[in-house]
C-alpha cells in the first residue's frame, strides 16, 4: 500500500498598508495591517513516517526543503512548520510522525511571510493527513500562537490584521493587480527591522516616552480600503503605505537604489514588501509588471524580479 501523501499550495503576502501603533507590554506593536495574498507560493507536503506505522524507533518528525533559498531554512524546533505540527498533533493527543517537505518558491526573511506561509501549509496538511478535520476557528487559533502572520497564509486573499495582525477581517478585492517583487541578497530580520522602527521613532519624537505625545495608534485607510475594493490600481498606488519601510532602509540603505529603479522603470508605486529586504512594485498592467522585472533585473540591484499578480487563494489543499 502507498503512504498517504496531502500537499497544500500556501502563498506569500505584500502588506499593501503596515501602520505600526504602539509598542505593547508584550513586545509587540499593536498594528492596522492589510495584508494582500500574492501568487507566490510554497507547496508543503506531509506523508507518515514509519514510527506511525508502529515502529517506535523511527524518527518522529522529519523536515527537508528545496528551491533556491532552501539551505536558509533553519531545519531545527525554531522552523514554524515543524512547530505547526506538533502543536496539532499535541492537542490530539497524538504523535507528530510526519515526514514534511517544503518546496520553497517565497524567499526566506524577505518580508513575504513565507516561514508564516509554510507554517499555515503544515498544519493544513497534517490536518488532513491526521483525518482531524479541524474547524477553520480551531485552525485559526493555532496559528495566531505560531506568528503574527500566521493566520493570514492560511485565508489569503486580502484582510485587515489588527492586534498584532492575527486578528483578521477579510476584505473585498475587485480586481486583480499586477506587482513585481525584486529578490534582495540575505534576510532581514522580522525583530531587528521592529526594534529598528521604535529606534528611529525615538530619534524623530524623543518625548514620545515616557510622558510625552504617544504613537498614534493605528488605522487602516478608507481610501486604501477603497481601491482594493474598486480594484483600481492607480488609487491603490496612492495609499500604499508601510510603516517598518524607513526602519528597513536603515538597516539595509542599499534598497533605496532598488526603489529608485523600479519607479525610473514605470512602476505606480514602489515600497518595501512587509519587514523587508523584498521590495514590490506595483504595475499599471500585466504587460508592464513584465518590462519593470526586466529593468530591475537588469539594474543589478536586485538579486531577481518575480511578476505575479494578486490577490491569491490561501493555503489549498492539491
Ligand atoms: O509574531 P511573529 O513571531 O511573526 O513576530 C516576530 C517578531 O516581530 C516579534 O517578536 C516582534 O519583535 C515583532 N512584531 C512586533 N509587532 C507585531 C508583530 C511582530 O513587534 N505586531
Amino acid at each position: 500500500m502507498t503512504a498517504p501523501v496531502v500537499t497544500v499550495r500556501v502563498p506569500a503576502k505584500v502588506n499593501v498598508q503596515l501602520a505600526v501603533g504602539p509598542l505593547r507590554r508584550d513586545g509587540f506593536h499593536d498594528l492596522a495591517n492589510v495584508f494582500l495574498a500574492v501568487g507566490l507560493y510554497d507547496e508543503v507536503t506531509v506523508t507518515p513516517l514509519a514510527s506511525g506505522m508502529g515502529d517506535p524507533t523511527a524518527d518522529s518528525l522529519r523536515l527537508t526543503v528545496e528551491g533556491p533559498d532552501a539551505e536558509h531554512v533553519p531545519l531545527d524546533a525554531s522552523n514554524l512548520a515543524a512547530r505547526a505540527a506538533i502543536a496539532l498533533a499535541g492537542r490530539h493527543g497524538i504523535a507528530p510522525d510526519v515526514h514534511i517537505h517544503i518546496a520553497k518558491d517565497i524567499p526566506v526573511a524577505g518580508g513575504m511571510a513565507g516561514g508564516s506561509a509554510d507554517a499555515a501549509g503544515a498544519l493544513l496538511a497534517c490536518d488532513t493527513l491526521w483525518g482531524i478535520g479541524s474547524t477553520r476557528e480551531e485552525l485559526l487559533a493555532i496559528c495566531a500562537e505560531l506568528g503574527s502572520d500566521v493566520p493570514f497564509s492560511l485565508v489569503g486573499g486580502a484582510a485587515l490584521g489588527r492586534g498584532r495582525g492575527e486578528i483578521l477581517t477579510p476584505l473585498e478585492v475587485g480586481g486583480t493587480f499586477h506587482w513585481v517583487f525584486a529578490l534582495a541578497d540575505g534576510g532581514l530580520s522580522t525583530p531587528a527591522v521592529y526594534a529598528e522602527c521604535d529606534r528611529l521613532r525615538a530619534d524623530t519624537r524623543p518625548l514620545s516616552s515616557p510622558g510625552g505625545p504617544p504613537v498614534p495608534e493605528a488605522a487602516a485607510a478608507p481610501a486604501l480600503l477603497e481601491a482594493l475594493r474598486t480594484g483600481d490600481p492607480i488609487a491603490l498606488a496612492s495609499a500604499l503605505t508601510n510603516d517598518l519601510q524607513p526602519a528597513a532602509l536603515s538597516l539595509r540603505p542599499s534598497l533605496a537604489a532598488t526603489l529608485h529603479t523600479g519607479t525610473q522603470a514605470g512602476a505606480l508605486a514602489s515600497l518595501v514588501s512587509g519587514s523587508g529586504p523584498t521590495c514590490a512594485f506595483l504595475a499599471k498592467d500585466a504587460e508592464s509588471a513584465t518590462s519593470l522585472a526586466a529593468a530591475l533585473t537588469a539594474s543589478g540591484t536586485c538579486r531577481a524580479a518575480r511578476v505575479t499578480s494578486a490577490p491569491a487563494r490561501g493555503a489549498t489543499v492539491l
